[in-house]
């Protein structure tokens, strides 16, 4: 039997299996808690962004992967070996992403905090660019470059002030919000580059929020960022889109999310009306996403401790906690949640909740499953994506494990 929605997920002989692993035997070698990653499913949905964007004619697309995300090194090494770059937003993470073969042209620096020992590690990994986020941190960057010697290469990140429609912690392209550089602020600065020597503007880019469900305010985004790049035409070799587009976690109750398709047709037509057919060049797409091509190519697997039952309640506790996967606590995020064996008992309501001191630490509410014993699994879908990379040590727990489907169907811990 196949899970409705997700063809990787099966039921072979009423035991669970993800591309083709069947997760209880695997638990005989690997102790849960633990994430695991198909890196076929990785490469298909990397393959998947990065076609629909040739399909649609796309000028020359590089897909920057947000390490947010995940930057698990063999997780990375697979993207990287298809060609894949890298937005970054951290020392750390710019480490990483060198550490798995992404080269420094293919990787971006955002986010609005970096210090001057990461703009000085940037400097000399030769990025692609730094997606600079305020003038003072340009005046940082350009000081910087000037004592080691180099010319920096920048693209500014708008603050497009659109509205995302998505959940508030995670919107970030409005006045209110500390991401970006206002358009006024960046046109104010045409004639104050002139004495920054040691800067390159080589790009504009946007990122407006993340779980997009609504393609509206990407395209009124991208549309201001093509027409403030227009002042910078002279210098400008690629557009930003940055990452965002959101996934389907439940099939049952959420509007319908864009296809691929439909957001790189989007893509495509608002550069070509708003910048190429102004000024046509040999223009770079760059896209930042991360949920996109990672949450569906993981899982969560947890075992059972044990049932709770009273007068009004079931609680199903599981050796998973937030520490080691916290969107539900964080966002109410719904993620599916699949028993480990298909069974003939009655289902009931019941809640799936962790071992952790707060009552936050609840993976789901009020969910339809079978009666849980000891040691059964539960599998939470389409954790590839903001799982691991978010995940603590909270109630002095060890850091969570990762596995990898290798091609090969080896599994091993990364
Ligand atoms: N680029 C920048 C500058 C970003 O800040 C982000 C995400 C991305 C790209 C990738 O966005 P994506 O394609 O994954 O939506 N922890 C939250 C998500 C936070 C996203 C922050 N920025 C969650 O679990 O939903």
């Amino acid at each position: 039997m196949i899970t409705k929605y997700r063809p990787y997920l099966i039921y072979k002989n009423k035991k669970l299996h993800f591309d083709n692993i069947n997760l209880q035997a695997l638990t005989k070698k690997h102790s849960t808690p633990f994430y695991i990653y198909s890196s076929n499913l990785l490469v298909e949905n990397y393959l998947n962004f990065y076609n629909a964007a040739l399909e649609n004619n796309v000028s020359s697309p590089l897909i920057c992967f947000a390490l947010k995300s995940n930057s698990n090194h063999h997780f990375l090494n697979v993207l990287a070996q298809l060609g894949c770059g890298a937005d970054i937003v951290s020392g750390g993470e710019l480490k990483a992403a060198l550490a798995a073969g992404i080269s420094g042209d293919k990787i971006v620096f955002s986010g609005v905090g970096k210090t001057a020992d990461e703009i000085e590690l940037g400097l000399k990994s030769n990025l692609r660019a730094f997606n600079v986020e305020s003038v003072e941190e340009l005046e940082m960057i350009n000081d910087l470059a000037k004592k080691s010697k180099k010319v920096a290469r920048v693209a500014f990140r708008l603050n497009p002030e659109v509205h995302a429609k998505t959940h508030k912690h995670i919107s970030t392209g409005n006045k209110t919000h500390k991401f970006g550089m206002l358009i006024e602020d960046v046109l104010n600065l045409k004639a104050k580059l002139k004495k920054l020597t040691s800067i390159k503007v080589v790009g504009m880019s946007i990122h407006i929020g993340s779980q997009l469900t609504c393609l509206k305010a990407t395209k009124k985004a991208i549309a201001r960022m093509c027409s403030c790049a227009l002042h910078f035409k002279e210098t400008i070799e690629f557009l930003d889109v940055g990452g965002g587009l959101g996934i389907d976690y439940n099939f049952y109750d959420q509007p319908k999310i864009p296809s691929i398709s439909e957001y790189m047709h989007m893509v495509q037509k608002v550069i070509q009306k708003k910048y190429l057919s102004l000024h046509p060049c040999k223009l770079q797409t760059l896209f930042e996403p991360g949920r996109i091509i990672a949450a569906k190519s993981g899982i969560f697997v947890t075992s059972v401790i044990r049932e709770k039952k009273s007068r009004d309640y079931r609680f199903i506790i599981v050796d998973g906690g937030m520490n080691d996967f916290i969107r539900p606590t964080l966002y109410s995020a719904y993620h599916e949640i699949l028993s480990n064996e298909l069974s003939s008992q009655k289902l009931s309501s019941a809640d799936v909740v962790g071992p952790i001191c707060e009552t936050s630490d609840c993976f789901a509410t009020n969910r339809k499953l079978p009666p849980m014993k000891e040691g059964q699994l539960l599998t939470i879908c389409d954790t590839g994506a903001y799982g691991a990379s978010m995940a603590s040590t909270y109630n002095s727990r060890p850091l969570v494990s990762e596995l990898m489907i290798e091609a090969s169907g080896k599994v091993v811990k990364v």
